[in-house]
């Protein structure tokens, strides 16, 4: 009988050895993918809540405090809010909330004082005083959000755009009649 054996077999006490080798080193990796898992599925919820939870009230998707009513008695005032992206403008007493971005592309729409209107820089769609459209490839004037009087301050929702009127509205001052931005 020969001792003889080759590399590749082993005993059953070196397998017995072997096998205890690997149970903790697969519980090791249970573990470690059960803890994987733990992690992705908090992360997957904090994801959703940071997605959904309320935004800051003081900012755009939020209700947004424009200012005091005694600031826009000026015929033609345009007031920005940083905090909200949108223009305040009085016009015949009546004000209006307008929504900063252009609705061609999505630019940020800015107000020329001297010319008295607001003119897109990117493809150079214009809108007058009240946010209607005048020229330009955008397919209707600004959006606009609403807006509500709270303790003599104009308060401006903007959880809810309201889309601006289409091209042929022309309720406000042409392009050009001027404005003070404040
Ligand atoms: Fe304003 Fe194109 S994005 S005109």
């Amino acid at each position: 009988m020969t001792d003889e054996r080759h590399d590749d077999e082993k005993t059953t006490e070196e397998l017995d050895t072997s096998h205890d080798k690997a149970i903790p080193r697969r519980r090791f990796l249970d573990n470690s993918w059960k803890a994987l898992g733990v992690v992705l599925v908090a992360e997957g919820v904090w994801t959703s809540y940071d997605f959904l939870k309320p935004t800051d009230a003081s900012g755009l998707g939020g209700v947004v405090d424009a200012g005091a009513v005694a600031d826009f008695m000026q015929e033609g005032t345009v007031k920005y809010s940083l905090n909200g992206r949108f223009y305040v403008t009085q016009y015949q007493g009546g004000l209006r909330a307008l929504y900063q971005k252009c609705p061609h592309l999505g630019c940020k729409v800015p107000w020329d004082a001297a010319a008295g209107e607001f003119k897109c820089p990117c493809h150079g769609s214009v809108y007058n005083l009240i946010g209607e459209y005048e020229s330009g490839p955008a397919p209707r004037g600004l959006d606009r959000f609403p807006i509500t009087i709270e303790n003599d301050h104009v308060m401006v929702d903007t959880t809810a755009v309201v889309e601006g009127p289409p091209p042929g509205t022309h309720e406000g001052p042409a392009p050009g009649a001027g404005g003070t931005t404040t």
